[in-house]
This record gives structure tokens, sequence and C-alpha cells, in this order.
């Protein structure tokens, strides 16, 4: 229906999100008129002129088997719908191994998009169709929102903290950005354009005559040994005294000090340099120094992208 009204399916995530919000659209205009309807039918025929103005007012008591079935009913609807919004939120927020990752930043007031050969756009996302596209967001300065109507999803871009958000594009076609979240005066102006190619369209566009210099994780690379993270931090899973080897790690589940098992994500490996004494790894010390407002979004992102790229 909404695909009539001008606002087109673009995900394999789409049709599910359309469907719970038809069902919740059309059992809630069924609920208003069945009660409306009944509300005037009983107001209509015990209004004062016909029953009089000292009619009685009959006594009615409870009846178990009518309250039981209503109570049921109602509960169970409200199960349901939780229950398939639950299994969507999960199918949303839980993105599958094999994804294509692009890095969006928020600032005010643009969306800059940035692939891993370095080659960054403002307002615009370009992705391959019929493949597994994860964003990894975050803000320069306040929260934002990125949205993306057609796909029918939206996340919260944070500073100091990198989210996520994945979804597969069925067809080669366009769709909009939006920022979904007050951020300053030109928030309603913080929009861009999705493009949708052809997976040979998408890789002759990356690797396109106007790329970029950076490498982003030969860039990570760099920093890696200039910033000196290669004294403490071995990457190829040999043992070092100081700091866990980094090689591998990314994805693993690690258990920390606090006993607490997780599992790396890019903000797992974020917050353990801008905030390292945060999520110390069993078995070690906290003595690494914080890089919090040391590193640009730039060179958090390669680092991050550098230590993603590593095996054991
Ligand atoms: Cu960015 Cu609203």
């Amino acid at each position: 229906m909404l695909e009539k009204l001008g606002l087109p399916q673009l995900s394999t995530q789409a049709p599910a999100v359309d469907n719970a919000y038809y069902f919740i659209l059309i059992s809630s205009i069924f609920l208003l008129i069945a009660t409306t309807t009944a509300m005037l039918y009983f107001a209509w025929t015990y209004r004062e002129s016909k029953v009089g103005k000292n009619a009685k007012v009959p006594y009615m008591g409870g009846h178990h088997l009518f309250e039981i079935i209503v109570s049921t009913v109602c509960g169970g609807f409200f199960l349901l719908v939780f229950v398939w919004g639950m299994i969507g939120f999960y199918s949303l927020y839980d993105p599958p191994k094999d994804t294509y990752d692009i890095n969006v930043t928020g600032q005010k007031w643009q969306w800059i998009t940035q692939y891993a050969n370095g080659k960054t756009l403002t307002n615009e996302l370009v992705i391959p169709k019929d493949t597994n596209i994860k964003l990894i967001l975050t803000s320069k300065d306040v929260i934002h929102s990125f949205y993306l109507p057609e796909f029918r999803i939206k996340q919260d871009a944070v500073p100091g903290h990198y989210t996520s958000l994945w979804f597969r594009a069925t067809k080669v076609a366009e769709g909009r950005i939006f920022c979904a979240e007050f951020c300053g005066t030109e928030h309603s102006g913080m929009i861009g354009k999705v493009r949708i190619l052809e997976p040979s369209a998408f890789k002759a566009w990356l690797n396109g005559v106007d790329i970029s210099k950076r490498d982003v994780v030969l860039a990570g690379k760099d920093l890696f040994q200039k910033r000196n993270c290669v004294a403490c931090h071995s990457v190829n899973g040999s043992g070092k005294s100081h700091g866990p080897s980094l090689g591998g790690i990314f994805g693993s589940a690690v258990t920390l000090a606090s006993g607490e098992k997780i599992e790396r994500t890019e903000d797992y490996v974020r917050q353990s340099i801008t905030n390292p004494g945060g999520q110390v790894v069993k078995g070690y010390k906290s003595f690494m120094p914080t890089y919090k407002g040391l590193l640009s979004e730039d060179d958090l992102g390669a680092l991050v992208a550098y230590i993603k790229s590593l095996k054991e």
C-alpha cells in the first residue's frame, strides 16, 4: 500500500516492517469503529427522551467467562504485536557476518560516507544491490539519526560511539537520507541520496577515477606504528606482556576483567582506544593511556578498520 503511495520498498527488511505497520493500523481502525459504533448505539437506544427522566440504571453483575475471554483475547493480541515486533527488531539489528562495511559520520549538518579505499562522499551513499551492507555510524558533534525511509531503517549516530545498521537493497533505484533527530537550526536540511547500483557498476564506480589517495586499512596500519600501539600489542597472535594481541580478535567474544563476556565489535575497539580502562580484558592490567581527543574521527576509523583487517 505504501508502495502505491510513493514510498517504494528498497530493502529486504521493508516488507516485514510494512506488514507489521499495516496490521497495527488496520486493527486500530477496526477497534476504533467497533467501540465508537457501540457507544453511539447505546447512547441512542437509552436516550433520555425514550427511557424517561427517572429511568433506573439496571444493576449488572460480573460474568467470569466473558471477562476471561476478553482479557485473553486482548492480552494475546498485544503479545502477538510484541513478539512480531521483537522478531523484526532482532533481524534489523543483528547483521549477518558477510557484510560490506561503510562508515557514516554525521555532523552539523551533513552526512559523510567513507568507503574502505578512502573514497568519501557528502550527503550521498552509493551501494551495490543484493549485498549485505553494514553502516558504521558515528557523529562529530551532537546526536543525529540516520534514516532511510525507502529501506525502513533508522539508527542514531552518537558522538564518541559507533552504532551500526545493516540492510540489503533489492533493486536498482534511488532513495533518500534524512536526519531524524532534531540537531540544530539546519536539521531539516540534513538530507541526502542513496544510489543503488548493480554490483559490477558499483565496483567500477568505487574504483573510478576520482578515488582518494588514502587506503583506510593502510592508514590505520601506519597510525598503529606512529602512535606506538605496536609497543604493547602484537598483531599476529603472539603474546606480549602489556596488552593483548590484536590478531583476529574482531568479531570474537572475550571475557573482561569484570567477568563479563562480550563480543568485540567496532564500538568495543573504539572504546578500547578512547577509554582503555573501561573494558580491560581478563588477565591484563589497565595502564594504557586514553587516546580520547588525540585522534580525529578519520584516524579512529582507520585504526578500527586496520584492527578489523587483522587475521590471527
Ligand atoms: Cu542531524 Cu537532525
